[in-house]
Formats: C-alpha cells, sequence, structure tokens
C-alpha cells in the first residue's frame, strides 16, 4: 500500500436551502463496510492526535466541523491532507503512518472504521512500521 491507494473522496450533496445533506454508504461512497464510528472533539489547540499505523484497518475521516490536517505516511512518501468540509473525507488504507495536527477551535472529526477496536492491530512504534514497511517494499 503507498500513499498513492489513500485519497480524498466526494460525498453526495443533498444542497438545500434547508441546510445541506450528506451521507455515505458503507462499500458504495467508501471501499469497505462499516464496522465502528468514532469521532474527536474539544481538541484543544495544538493538539496532536494519531502517530500510529493499523495493521489492516479501512478507514474514513471527516471534518464534520471546522478543519484539520492528516499527514500519512507509507514509509518511503508523505502527504499532507487539509480537511475542512463536511462532504468529503480521507481515505486511509491499512499500514499507513498518520499524524493528525493543525486543529482548528471546534473542530469535530469524524472517522469511520472497517472493524471494531483491536488494540491489536495498532502500530505505535514508528521504527517498527518502518522495519514493516521496508520488509514488504
Ligand atoms: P487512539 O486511537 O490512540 O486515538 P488517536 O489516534 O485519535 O490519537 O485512541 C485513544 C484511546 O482511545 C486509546 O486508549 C484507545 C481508545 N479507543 C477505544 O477504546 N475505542 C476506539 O474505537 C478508539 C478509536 C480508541
Amino acid at each position: 500500500m503507498s500513499v498513492e491507494d489513500c485519497k480524498l473522496i466526494d460525498l453526495p450533496k443533498i444542497s438545500d436551502p434547508r441546510g445541506n445533506l450528506s451521507f455515505i454508504e458503507g462499500g458504495q461512497h467508501i471501499p469497505f463496510d462499516i464496522k465502528r464510528v468514532y469521532y474527536l472533539y474539544d481538541v484543544p489547540g495544538g493538539s496532536d492526535r494519531g502517530s500510529h499505523a493499523h495493521k489492516t484497518l479501512h478507514q474514513f475521516i471527516v471534518a464534520m466541523s471546522g478543519s484539520f490536517d492528516v499527514v500519512l505516511d507509507d514509509g518511503s512518501q508523505k502527504r499532507r491532507f487539509h480537511l475542512n468540509r463536511s462532504y468529503n473525507g480521507l481515505y486511509m488504507c491499512p499500514m499507513m503512518w498518520r499524524d493528525l495536527d493543525n486543529f482548528s477551535s471546534g473542530a469535530v472529526c469524524m472517522v469511520l472504521a472497517s472493524a471494531h477496536y483491536d488494540a491489536a492491530d495498532y502500530i505505535r512504534d514508528y521504527k517498527e512500521f518502518l522495519t514493516m514497511t521496508t520488509r514488504k517494499a
């Protein structure tokens, strides 16, 4: 997997003077079935989140409110994405180191995930991540 496999995906947007509506269907708008939803909120200014990779998990991340940056790193290439719209999001494939920073005040970061929470799926040591990605290259 490379950062080229991770991309911004535009979501359907039903524009309406009463308020816009977007939706996400697993396997339709994003390339996996949704098993879990979690969200970050009340993020203090200057905070960083993430700093890990997942062995098998697929995720899709949306800035539901405000904005933040996601830096993806496949072990040889890094790419920074700025998320600030509720009608698009970033697909993150497995084996991708991610750092989240530059949170605006009031930012809400929603993440859709392909599996239930499993601590064993995390790689939290960057050196170990590099060893694993180099071995696979
Ligand atoms: P973590 O994934 O490290 O947060 P982030 O990547 O956003 O910085 O998770 C932080 C803590 O929350 C950690 O103790 C595990 C726990 N957690 C759950 O219990 N369930 C979940 O679905 C998630 C995402 C985290």
